[in-house]
């Protein structure tokens, strides 16, 4: 199972991502693993991590992902691909298109769902935790899979027009007489590797939007700014058919019942179809393996 932890800058996402990290390892080989380009797993279980990951407690292992490292190899592989597809196009500066590639936008977001992608398949863990970055570059990875695919339906469908033509071309010139040609019947290059990019990209939105396989927790505070985001990342996530299971409220106190009525009152109304747990704000905030540990959540 994968579990995803969402929600706003500073909300306690990591905090939330470790405890139940740690939860599941008691009785499973978990995995925990922080995607936010500013990294604070390591600052919450009080260990070092690193790229690769590490055991830090029985069944538990950890790391944060390297972005720099995750990019440049994402870069070296297309590179690598064109280069070997394209061998004449060294004739118009591919290095100089290539280096622009660093800059485009959706290559982050593409590398680092690729690295996601990477960890969740480690077949030795059971479960596998990911800690997103805030809200909105969380959202543009998840939403990655879903406009790729319109994106890799209008590209093939170009694409088969471009071989219609070739072959149209081919049956009226006799410079393109060989009829056994490999390009034939769709069995163009571009159109296949398009075509295995649309397959791959299928397999990962499936098993992120399956409920029995994937679970979106989403970490909240009791404040307006924190609610009125929580709202909008659970309408972003059912525009992309994925549905959120689990609402955490952290840093709770008794004091919010009283100083923050209408706010309680509109989680209970507006989130009710998703199971609703609170932690309770601890003073100095929960970290190290053993504070960590004894972290319980609850009902409200
Ligand atoms: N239940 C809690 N009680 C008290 N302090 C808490 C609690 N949960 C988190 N904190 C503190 O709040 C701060 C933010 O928590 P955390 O780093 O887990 O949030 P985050 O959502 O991952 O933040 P960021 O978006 O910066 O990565 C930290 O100082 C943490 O120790
Ligand atoms: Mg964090």
């Amino acid at each position: 199972m994968i579990y995803f932890f969402l929600g706003k800058g500073g909300v306690g996402k990591t905090t939330n991502a470790a405890i139940n990290a740690l939860k599941l390892s008691k009785k499973s080989k978990v995995l925990v693993a922080s995607a936010d380009p500013a990294h604070n797993l390591g600052d919450v279980f009080d260990i070092k991590l690193g790229h690769k990951p590490i055991s830090i407690a029985e069944n538990l292992d950890a790391c944060e992902i390297d972005y720099k490292k995750v990019v440049n190899e994402y870069l070296k592989q297309i590179t690598i691909k064109i280069k070997r597809k394209y061998k004449y196009l060294s004739a118009f500066n591919l290095e100089g298109s290539l280096n622009v590639l660093k800059f485009s936008p959706g290559v982050e977001e593409d590398a680092l769902l690729r690295e996601i992608w990477r960890l969740v398949n480690i077949d030795i863990y059971d479960n596998v935790i990911i800690d997103l970055p805030p809200t909105g570059l969380a959202l543009r990875i998840m939403a990655l899979p879903v406009i790729n695919r319109v994106w890799l339906d209008k590209l093939l469908k170009a694409r088969k027009k471009i071989i219609d033509m070739r072959e149209s071309i081919e049956n009226v010139s006799p410079v393109f007489e060989d009829k056994s040609s490999k390009r034939k019947n769709y069995a163009d290059d571009a159109y296949g590797e398009l075509k295995k990019i649309k397959e791959e990209n299928a397999i990962i939105y499936d098993r992120f939007s399956n409920p029995k396989l994937s679970s979106i927790i989403i970490v909240m505070n009791i404040d307006k700014l924190s609610y009125a985001e929580t709202t909008r990342a659970l309408e972003q996530l059912k525009e992309l058919e994925i549905s959120a299971q689990t609402i955490i409220i952290n840093r709770y106190t008794d004091a919010d019942k009283i100083s923050y009525p209408t706010i309680m009152s509109d989680i209970k109304r507006s989130f009710s179809k998703y199971s609703i747990k609170a932690l309770r704000y601890k003073n100095g905030g929960i970290i190290g393996i053993k504070q960590i540990d004894s972290a319980k959540y609850f009902s409200i």
